[in-house]
């Protein structure tokens, strides 16, 4: 289990496919507080879950950077307790970055980071991205990251506008050419509010279905990663994140940010859990887990066996 909060929906991309793309004038715009932060990290820390992700739009200001290194220093010293001495695991997502800011996050304390390659078509790439960011540019910061030292996670987007399934198997030998530690991947869910709203994709069922392939083909080929059940396919399906764990993911994220700010965080539409509280996610997944039949690890920062053999 990773504990997520949505530290802030402020964003400096304009990526065709997201919600909280920084032309979409409909979007609340906040920041969490760093006590804000500090309170679902020991919430966290409260529920055993042994680590926590901090992901937010992608934001290089320096008052953002500052806040988020702040908060991972003390998240590190303020979660210790007697069942996990070294304080709560720490991923961040919070996009592409300077190798200083990278740099500083990891000497502040992060260990693993999530940079979704999205798609490594390059042509679909371009189309689903405006000019200024690039294939290339994410594939050196995935690169960056490793060399810090971090746990790196990347991941796709499934069932894109005119994505084949050559594509898809081209993305876990991706994964697996770069030697990744962590996946996170689902379902492309149209949003209204943005370009590619409209454009030809396959039907729910289908997509769902092509996700949960992906993530068994992923399995079968990276045995020792981690690799999450996503909530954009629990967005699509009701038992979907149960559905993930049986074709072989190994990861949950339940929902911590404060239930005041998750339905400013639309990445997609339809996003679960709106009007939940973090004590309510955490009985609902506790039970849907034991439902699919699998054993919820606590007060450790699982990390995935492959980072572990590789570090
Ligand atoms: N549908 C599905 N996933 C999306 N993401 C962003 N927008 C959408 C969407 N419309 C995913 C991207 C991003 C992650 C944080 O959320 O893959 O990397």
């Amino acid at each position: 289990m990773r504990g997520l909060v949505e530290a802030s929906n402020a964003c400096a991309c304009d990526c065709l496919y997201c919600g909280i793309r920084k032309s979409n004038r409909d979007v609340n715009r906040y920041t969490l507080s760093l006590e804000d932060i500090l309170a679902c990290a020991r919430q966290c820390a409260d529920y055993g879950y042994g680590s926590m992700v901090i992901q937010s739009g992608e934001r290089a200001d320096k008052k953002f950077v500052d806040l988020v290194a702040e908060a991972v220093a003390r998240i590190k010293t303020e979660t210790r307790t007697d069942k996990q001495p070294d304080g709560l695991g720490i991923t961040l997502c919070i996009g592409q970055q300077s190798y200083e800011t990278y740099k500083r996050l990891y000497d502040a304390g992060a260990h693993r980071y999530l940079l979704r390659i999205e798609t490594t078509n390059p042509a679909l790439f371009a189309k689903i991205h405006p000019a200024d960011q690039t294939f290339e540019s994410r594939v050196a910061c995935l690169k960056m990251l490793r060399d810090i030292g971090y746990q790196v996670g990347t991941g796709v987007m499934i069932g894109l506008p005119g994505q084949t399934l050559e594509d898809l198997a081209d993305d876990i030998l991706f994964f697996s050419k770069m030697d990744i530690d962590m996946i996170g991947m689902g379902p492309f869910i149209p949003h209204p509010d943005t370009p590619l709203w409209g454009e030809p994709v396959a039907d729910v069922p289908a997509r769902v279905q092509l996700a949960l392939l992906m993530i068994a083909a992923t399995r079968l080929k990276l045995r020792d990663v981690n690799i999450a059940s996503t909530t954009a396919l629990q967005a699509l399906d009701p038992v979907g994140r149960e559905k993930g764990l049986k074709f072989g993911a190994n990861v949950i994220m339940p929902q911590m940010s404060p239930t005041d700010v998750r339905a400013d965080y639309q990445l997609y539409p339809g996003k679960p859990c709106l009007d939940e509280n973090a004590k309510e996610c955490q009985s609902c997944l506790n039970m849907r887990i034991e439902f699919a039949g699998r054993k919820i690890g606590l007060y450790a920062w699982g990390d995935s066996q492959h980072a572990v053999k590789r570090l």
